[in-house]
């Protein structure tokens, strides 16, 4: 073997080195960026609306990543159909979200994340429970020329003594953005599962940012940045290794942080004034139906049905069709028809979803 499988270092790395004046110029203007995002979300009053929304985006583009591909209108559209019918791709989306959902709560919970809801996590999103490895072979392939470029430990208590340091500096107090750049480096290096490790690492990056109190909602996301810079993720996360260069490494995912919650934030925007002025328009054009939880349920579910109507306020399938109908009728909705039953989509809501 190589030095493609030589031992990782322990955390925490030598921050003398990795607080360069570029870094901390850096993570100056990251944190800014974050700072007025999180001081901008709770203007939506519906904070399932947001979430809902945003963490699907998220879960669709980080599985993205992993060639699991699917579009918004095909989650959407699944969502209103029972889970069975899911197919392969939309299903991997939704268990991210779900396991987005299952971090989030335990952060708020107990203030610190442990191996075993790092397994959760993972097994969450693959939906098995193969759990950490304990049989060798793992390696990481280059995906154009296929030569392995690294090696993760083989070792069964090795990864998890790996882990057990990993979480350690994950959860002490020594609070720093610089610090996720680090934690995901080094999450992705002990590649702890079969699979998964890459979306599993990616729920960490955005659960720091909860524990550390720089979001209180998970609403930031980095996939979108990922994707659009895949190449320098991956050639980065290898320098690291190779040269113990750090610098670019944290810069690139600091300046992700900085991008991402700006675009994050004109999104959210873009949603609240889009949700006032549908408020609005349904309470002047169909005051009979107006209630501020009619326009939240096409908020929260961009492709909604009659069923969710009925459930949610009790009334019989005649009326939440004509309520559907009248917000159609003022073209707030747009039908379409999947099989025996009608979908109405909130085509403008659709529309910001697809912001990049
Ligand atoms: N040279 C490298 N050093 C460390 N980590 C790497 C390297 N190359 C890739 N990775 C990490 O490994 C992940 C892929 O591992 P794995 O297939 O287990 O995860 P996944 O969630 O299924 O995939 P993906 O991240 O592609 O969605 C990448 O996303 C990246 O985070
Ligand atoms: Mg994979």
């Amino acid at each position: 073997m190589t030095n493609k499988g030589a031992k990782l270092l322990l955390l925490p790395f030598d921050s003398v080195k990795i607080e360069t004046r570029a870094v901390l110029r850096k993570e100056a203007e990251a944190r800014q960026a974050l700072a007025e995002l999180k001081g901008f979300a709770p203007v939506i009053p519906n904070k399932n609306i947001l979430i809902s929304a945003i963490a699907l985006q998220e879960a669709k583009e980080s599985s993205a990543i992993e060639n699991i591909v699917t579009t918004q209108d095909e989650i959407y559209r699944s969502l209103t159909m029972t889970p069975f019918a899911y197919d392969l791709a939309v299903k991997e989306v939704i268990n991210y979200r779900e396991a987005i959902y299952a971090g989030f709560n335990i952060v708020k919970k107990r203030q610190l994340i442990r191996i075993s809801d790092i397994k959760n996590i993972q097994e969450t999103i693959v939906e098995n429970n193969a759990g950490i490895r304990r049989l060798p072979g793992t390696s990481l392939v280059n995906d154009t020329t296929r030569e392995v470029v690294y090696i993760p430990p083989q070792d069964y208590h090795e990864i998890r003594d790996l882990l057990d340091n990993f979480c350690r500096y994950y959860n002490n107090d020594e609070d720093s953005l610089w610090k996720m750049a680090v934690l995901h480096y080094q999450f992705e290096s002990i590649h702890p599962f079969y699979d998964g490790n890459g979306r599993t690492g990616r729920i960490l990056n955005i659960l720091y940012l909860l524990l550390k109190n720089y979001l209180d909602t998970p609403i930031l996301y980095l996939s979108s940045y990922i994707i659009k810079n895949k190449n320098d993720y991956y050639a980065l996360l290898q320098e690291v290794r190779k040269k113990r260069v750090y610098e670019p490494w944290i810069l690139y995912i600091l300046n992700g942080i900085e991008e991402t919650s700006k675009q994050t934030l004109k999104k959210i925007q873009t949603i609240k004034n889009l949700l006032e002025s549908t408020l609005e328009k349904v309470r002047v054009k169909c005051p009979r139906i107006y209630s501020k939880e009619l326009v939240e349920l096409i908020f929260e579910n961009p492709y909604s049905k009659i069923d969710f109507l009925v459930n949610k306020f009790g009334i019989n399938r005649k009326t939440a069709s004509k309520y559907l109908k009248e917000l159609e009728a003022i073209k707030i909705l747009s039908h379409l028809r999947a099989g025996k039953e009608m979908l109405y989509i909130n085509t403008g809501l659709m529309e910001v979803l697809k912001m990049p």
